[in-house]
């Protein structure tokens, strides 16, 4: 069929195979076009199918070589129905993974799960017997505890008043006031339910369990801190707190991995567009501006030059891992530069629906919106006809 972008407030409908598979093999020639890494050589990524989770994927095995097994929840394809864009950007890894003859499998299911977390421990057991890398890259708005059969709901509110600002619909490049009401307790607890670092423990610790993890082994989750115009509903929001407590998850992670050597470790990394942040007010405004300062520095960066840098210089660089004073990574590094911050304010002042075009990079942020989903990539021929029922080689 020929498929074209269908939008429905922040998510597109649609997703387009061939420019899904494009945009993989795009950040596969990136990595290796940015020469060998000494990094892991047996690799779980869970969460990843999209965004940091699939540029983790894609560096761990074109950058040095990996074994992965990825883990996302994602919708298959119908005849006549697309399928949601992780799908098709895993059938394209797993493709380009196995053609290099680098072993790729993957789960399909929600991994906040006891029976995810079994079935991929299985995998292990049966395909790589011990790994040396865990991504952490999971971003939901809901997540079901398995231990307690609650299902929590997170938020993106501010705590303890209501945030007004201004937002961008990316859509029609409107810029207007958004208001939003604090959140209660229990949204907070929610949010931090879902986002925060209680089911990446439980993974370790069954993974720990299980006697999968080898000598020396590394996890790393991914958060984000922001500039002060976000702060609101960001860092200091429900999500802020959710990103709180997995930051010091990462120490307890630590210290239940002494006695193999093992580290957790959560990077920061920078604001991009993807189906997760796209729906988080004022955000998409922050990041147009941002976009536009960073492009004309020459220090913009994607998912996959973000993980490449990553991986590169600071997690497998011959000496200790850069830390913050809170022992976080930092590759939000030139984002937050002071220079960039103080023209992303002083922007955000005079941004509005007419000015937005011109100091804004609005174009930019629709393009990449639209890549996610695979359109508007250079080199895919739109008009074509193309399957829509496409298999992932690798799935389990
Ligand atoms: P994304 O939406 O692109 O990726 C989310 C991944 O999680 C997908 O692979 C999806 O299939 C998977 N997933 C979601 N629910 C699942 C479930 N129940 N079971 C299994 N898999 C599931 O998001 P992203 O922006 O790459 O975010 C990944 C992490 O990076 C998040 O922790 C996010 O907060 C963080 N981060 C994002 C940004 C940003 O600007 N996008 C910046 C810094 C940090
Ligand atoms: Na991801």
């Amino acid at each position: 069929m020929i498929i074209e972008p269908r939008m429905r407030g922040f998510i597109c409908l649609t997703a387009h195979p061939k420019g899904c598979e494009q945009n993989v093999i795009n950040q596969i020639n990136y990595i290796k076009s940015k020469g060998a890494i000494n990094g892991p050589k047996k690799v779980l990524v869970i969460g990843a199918s999209t965004g940091f989770g699939l540029a983790s994927r894609i560096t761990s095995a074109f950058g040095s070589g990996a074994a992965t097994i990825g883990v996302y929840f994602e919708k298959p394809p119908k005849e006549g129905k697309t399928a949601s864009p992780g799908w098709y950007n895993t059938a394209a890894f797993e493709t380009e993974a196995q053609k290099a003859g680098l072993y790729a499998k993957s789960i399909n299911g929600d991994a906040f799960s006891n029976e995810v977390k079994a079935q991929t421990i299985d995998l292990i057991k049966a395909d790589l017997g011990q790994i040396d890398l865990v991504i952490y890259s999971l971003a939901s708005p809901v997540r079901t505890n398995p231990k307690t059969g609650i299902t929590h709901r997170s938020v993106l509110k501010p705590i303890g008043g209501t945030f007004t600002d201004k937002t961008v619909d990316f859509h029609t490049g409107i810029v207007s006031e958004v208001s939003i009401e604090p959140a209660n307790e229990e949204e907070i607890e929610n949010t931090v339910a879902v986002m925060g670092g209680e089911d990446w423990e439980m993974w370790i610790d069954a993974l720990k369990e299980a006697g999968v993890l080898a000598d020396g082994f590394t996890t790393v989750a991914y958060s984000y801190i922001g500039p002060a115009v976000t702060e609101a509903v960001y860092r200091k929001g429900t999500i802020g707190r959710a990103k709180d407590h997995l930051e010091a998850t990462a120490f307890t992670i630590t210290d239940k991995l002494k006695d193999i050597n093992g580290k957790g470790y959560v990077s920061v990394n920078k604001a991009l567009v993807t189906q997760a942040s796209s729906a988080i007010p004022v955000i998409p405004l922050y990041i147009s501006l941002l976009y536009k300062i960073m492009k004309a520095e020459g220090i913009h960066e994607g998912c996959i030059e973000q993980i490449q840098r990553l991986y590169q210089d600071r997690l497998y660089t011959s000496g200790a891992v850069p830390v913050d004073e809170k022992g976080r990574i930092r590759i939000d590094d030139w984002e937050m530069r002071e220079d960039v911050q103080s023209r992303v304010i002083k922007l955000w002042k005079g941004a509005t629906t007419e000015t937005l075009p011109a100091i804004g990079d609005l174009a930019g942020y629709k393009t990449d919106f639209l890549n996610l989903f695979g359109f508007d990539i250079a080199g895919v021929d739109y008009q074509a006809d193309v399957n829509e029922v496409v298999d992932i080689p690798g799935l389990v």
